[in-house]
This record gives C-alpha cells, sequence and structure tokens, in this order.
C-alpha cells in the first residue's frame, strides 16, 4: 500500500452504516426544500450510485466509462462546494472544518488520478477504488451529519438563496448542460440523466 493509499485509509469511515443512514435522514428532514443543502444530498446520492455503477461494471471499457462518469461527478460537485459552501463554512466561523473538506477532496482528486493508472480488472483497481469510496463517504457523512447542518443553521435567510444558485451554477458549469458531450448532468432537481 502506498503513502497515499495510507494517507486515505486513515479517513475510512469510523462510523457505522446505520448512523450514516440516520444522519442522512436528518439531513433530508433539516434541509430546506429546493436548497443548497437538499441539492448536495442529491449529489451524495448520485455519487454513491456513481461508484457502484464502477464496482460493479463487467469489462474494461464499461468500467472505465463508468469511472468517467464517476469522476465527473465528483469533480463538479467538489468544485461547487470549493467555490461556494467551504468558503461559506470558513466565514461562519468553521475555518478548521473547511480546511479539512478542502484537504480531503484535494486527496480524493489525487487517488482518482491514479486510479486511471490501473488496470480496471485488477485487484489494485477495485482495492483503491474502495478506499476512494470509504474516504468519500465518510466526507459526505461529515457533511451531513455536522458541517453543512451548522451552515444551514447560521446562515441568514437572505442568504441562502443566494448560496443555492452559485452552488447549482457551478455544478452545472463543470457537469454541463442536458445532452452534452460530458457523459452526465443534473436538473434542477437532482436527477441524474445519462447523455445520448
Ligand atoms: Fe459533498
Amino acid at each position: 500500500m502506498s503513502f497515499l493509499d495510507k494517507v486515505i485509509a486513515a479517513v475510512t469511515p469510523p462510523e457505522s452504516e446505520e448512523t450514516r443512514l440516520e444522519a442522512r435522514a436528518r439531513a433530508r428532514a433539516e434541509a430546506t426544500a429546493g436548497g443548497w443543502f437538499a441539492l448536495v444530498i442529491d449529489h451524495h446520492e448520485r455519487i454513491e450510485e456513481a461508484f457502484a455503477a464502477v464496482k460493479s461494471a463487467t469489462g474494461a471499457e464499461a468500467r472505465r466509462d463508468a469511472q468517467q462518469r464517476l469522476a465527473v461527478l465528483l469533480t463538479g460537485h467538489s468544485n461547487a462546494e470549493e467555490s461556494v459552501l467551504y468558503p461559506a463554512l470558513a466565514d461562519s466561523g468553521h475555518k478548521t472544518h473547511a480546511g479539512m473538506a478542502y484537504e480531503e477532496q484535494a486527496m480524493t482528486k489525487i487517488q482518482m488520478a491514479l486510479l486511471e493508472n490501473l488496470d480496471p480488472l485488477s485487484h489494485d483497481y477495485l482495492d483503491k477504488l474502495e478506499h476512494i469510496r470509504g474516504a468519500v463517504t465518510h466526507h459526505m457523512y461529515q457533511e451531513e451529519s455536522d458541517w453543512f447542518r451548522e451552515l444551514q443553521a447560521q446562515v441568514p435567510g437572505s442568504h441562502q438563496a443566494h448560496l443555492a444558485q452559485r452552488f447549482q451554477e457551478e455544478m452545472d458549469r463543470y457537469v454541463g448542460p442536458p445532452g452534452g458531450e460530458r457523459g452526465v448532468f443534473f436538473t434542477s432537481t437532482g436527477t441524474q440523466t445519462p447523455a445520448p
């Protein structure tokens, strides 16, 4: 296991699946309908589906295609968070959480790039994929159970709509319009649709 694998393995979820499901249900219940937190949770569910699709893909080409869709989702979602939500987190008195969030997503970007160098049908590939999935799962749990609940509670109501609009804009900017060439996009309701 490489140094980077050890680093990412160290953040593999300490919390149980049951704890994560409870946190998601609470976040869903608290998230303002149509707001930025609801969009975040939509994205997280699509990301979980995309990880599962990579793992279950049969054949090298199908797995690479699924990996590409996962990479587009992860990059689009993380860029939007890093451009809009983490600055808001830092600005509302949570610089440590914001710093940790940036660092975890940077590590995921490194690992996703390294994944591209591995044989998609190899054991090493599935091992690295599982490490990335574990780290991303824990990161999403931190956002849903703690960081973003605090942010939603602390940001003034007048600023919430602005954050939602900016977050959606940044996601769309990377993931692209319906029918685009990047293989996946989100509608305003968070629905993932494969491009034709
Ligand atoms: Fe997130």
